[in-house]
């Protein structure tokens, strides 16, 4: 009867894990750290390449992390970012409040 219980707990615990996806943190370094760095400084080879703004010294909002995800980002009518595919909207929230707590 009690292994019946833990193993009931247990399934319970994967099962809102999984429903909550993963960290913020985790997606950022998952999706975004290659190129914004993973203090979001964008002291990466492909950050400076790309001339990337220092996201741990200027604030961003939730609209604009949602928007960089869906449509990516464009500089002079070049595509610098493109569209990061698999994102819940969900993932997309947690993701862009860890980018807003990069900024020191
Ligand atoms: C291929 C490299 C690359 C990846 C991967 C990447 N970005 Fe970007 N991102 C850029 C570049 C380049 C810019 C434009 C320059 C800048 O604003 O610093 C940018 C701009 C942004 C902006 C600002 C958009 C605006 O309106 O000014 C946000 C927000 C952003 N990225 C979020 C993210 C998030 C969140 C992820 C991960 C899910 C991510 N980026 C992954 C390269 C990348």
């Amino acid at each position: 009867m009690k292994k019946v219980l833990i193993v009931g707990v247990a399934a319970w615990f994967a099962a809102s894990i999984s429903a909550f996806g993963a960290s913020g943190a985790d997606i950022w370094k998952a999706n975004c750290a290659k190129c914004h760095g993973a203090d979001g400084a964008g002291k990466t080879a492909m950050g400076k390449k790309l001339k990337m703004k220092d996201y741990s010294a200027e604030a961003v909002s939730e609209e604009a992390v949602a928007k960089a995800i869906k449509d990516g980002v464009k500089e002079g009518g070049k595509v610098v970012m493109k569209p990061i595919a698999g994102l819940s909207d969900d993932d997309v929230k947690a993701v862009a409040a860890h980018m807003k707590s990069l900024k020191k």
